[in-house]
């Protein structure tokens, strides 16, 4: 059963949404430049109106009152707050746009939850080395310091950095993402390094300076499918299994929660590999030193973005080149009793997010956990009348259910991604997570609430008044 202040909310990323990439002097992020290039997104689409949330925020708040949400994730486009990410220069109008984005909220008792990072790194900072800069940490933490001084006396639920296995691998070695790097062996290795060093800085900040007065707080937000062995009879698989989540969920969440450091599979299959293919460097993994900050115990919540689930076998790989999909031995495969959504890699397996918070409760010490992410895409004709994200959002919801009353997990909150269609990184426009619709072939813009967000809404409303 909810209980009555559990948090229920939709979640939204700023460049998604935004729009106004060059309004009132905000500064280019990597997204910007990325789906500028040639080739990159889906019909050549961007970011550039996108929901055109920058000028619309009145009509996403309408939407957010329609459902009755209780929280609102958003997050903060690092450039529209410090154009060249830096604390050289200040953009007013920015800091003014996410004021009247958090007053508002707060006006109409919808608490926000704010995430400083979500893929939209200032261009200014990737010309540096980007996510690879050993100064990037710092930068960070000085951009994190600024939004906790200027927005939490009013932000009580801070996300440091979304999905940073998202932004290191698609980014940096798959080159789906921005920055659009195909670096095989270390780069990724590299970047989540530094996400993390950046997330912990940013958290001892808050700690030291900013928590006893503000009582807010702070995590960041890991992504992670739950996986099953191919064959439950098979050693090397249920071994491919252990090593393949601790190349998702273990790599952030173990120095976090566990005990300051990557997961000994990791370290260790990333080395093997290594050694198999005549790489004769340092480790491809880099280490934490004294000199890094304490990673452990920089979490106040677990946050965790669930989509899909996947079957597992060892093997997999890429030939002869170092790359993560080696060190990982693992092919991760759909099971044919799974139905595909509207995208290939989103299989529909509810009962995955009710095994991987008891998996969380149990593999790191039964933290508060916030779902900040969990949807369902629609993609060709337009449905408003979307039952099948309709089902989705039901037995996803009795998933989690059941691991409260059942598995004792700890759920403080539920995250719907996203509260409207928006920009879909590499798929722009043709895929549609929204609980509204928005027509982006009307100047207006038009927010239609889907089914889907009308029973949402009553699910809302049902536990809201304790029923
Ligand atoms: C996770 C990301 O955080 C979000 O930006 C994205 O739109 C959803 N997954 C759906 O792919």
């Amino acid at each position: 059963m909810f209980v009555r202040d559990f948090a229920w909310g939709a979640a939204t990323a700023s460049f998604q949404i935004e729009g106004g990439w060059q309004a009132d002097g905000k500064g280019p992020s990597i997204w910007d430049t990325f789906s500028h290039e040639k080739g990159r997104v889906f019909g050549e689409q961007n970011g550039d109106v996108a929901c055109n949330s920058y000028e619309m925020w009145e009509k996403d708040l309408e939407c957010i009152q329609q459902l009755g949400l209780t929280h609102y994730r958003l997050s903060l486009s690092w450039a529209r707050l410090l154009p060249d990410g830096t604390m050289q220069h200040i953009n007013d109008k920015g800091v003014l746009y996410y004021n009247k984005v958090i007053d508002d909220l707060l006006a109409c008792n919808v608490s926000p939850m704010v995430t400083l990072y979500h893929f939209d790194l200032p261009q200014a900072l990737q010309d540096q080395g980007g996510w690879k800069s050993p100064d990037i940490a710092t930068l960070f933490e000085n951009y994190a310091k600024f939004c906790f001084e200027t927005f939490g006396d009013r932000v009580k639920l801070w996300i440091t950095i979304n999905e940073p296995y998202v932004c290191a691998k698609l980014g940096y070695e798959d080159g789906i993402h921005a920055p659009g790097l195909k670096e095989k062996g270390t780069a990724a290795y590299l970047v989540g390094h530094n996400m993390l060093r950046a997330h912990a800085m940013a958290w001892h900040s808050y700690d030291s300076t900013y928590r006893q007065k503000q009582k807010g707080a702070v995590s960041l937000a890991i992504n992670s499918d739950w996986l099953e062995p191919l064959h439950q009879d098979s050693n090397e698989d249920v071994a491919a299994v252990e090593r393949d989540l601790a190349f998702t969920l273990g790599w952030f969440a173990w120095p976090v929660f566990v005990n300051g450091d990557y997961p000994e599979i990791m370290k260790s299959a990333i080395d093997a590999q290594s050694k198999k293919l005549g790489y004769k460097g340092a480790s491809r993994l880099p280490s934490f030193s004294d000199d890094d900050p304490a990673i452990l115990g920089t979490a106040d919540f677990f946050a965790l973005n669930y989509y899909t689930s996947r079957k597992v076998k060892a093997g997999g790989g890429c030939g002869q080149t170092l790359c993560m999909k080696s060190d990982r031995d693992a092919e991760e495969l759909l099971d044919s009793s799974w139905p595909i959504s509207g995208v290939s890699w989103l299989a529909v397996v509810p009962h995955g997010i009710r095994k991987l918070l008891k998996y969380i409760k149990d593999t790191f010490s039964n933290p508060a956990v916030y779902i900040t992410e969990n949807g369902f895409p629609q993609v060709g004709p337009l449905q408003i009348e979307d039952v099948e994200r309709c089902e989705f959002y039901k037995d996803t919801i009795a998933e989690v259910d059941k691991a409260i009353q059942e598995d004792g997990v700890n759920v403080c909150g539920y995250f719907a991604w996203s509260l409207m269609d928006n920009f879909e990184w590499a798929d722009g426009f043709s895929v549609r997570f929204g609980l509204f619709h928005v027509d982006f072939s009307d100047p207006n813009l038009s927010r239609t609430i889907y089914r889907s967000g009308r029973e949402y809404a009553t699910v809302i409303s049902k536990y809201k008044s304790g029923r």
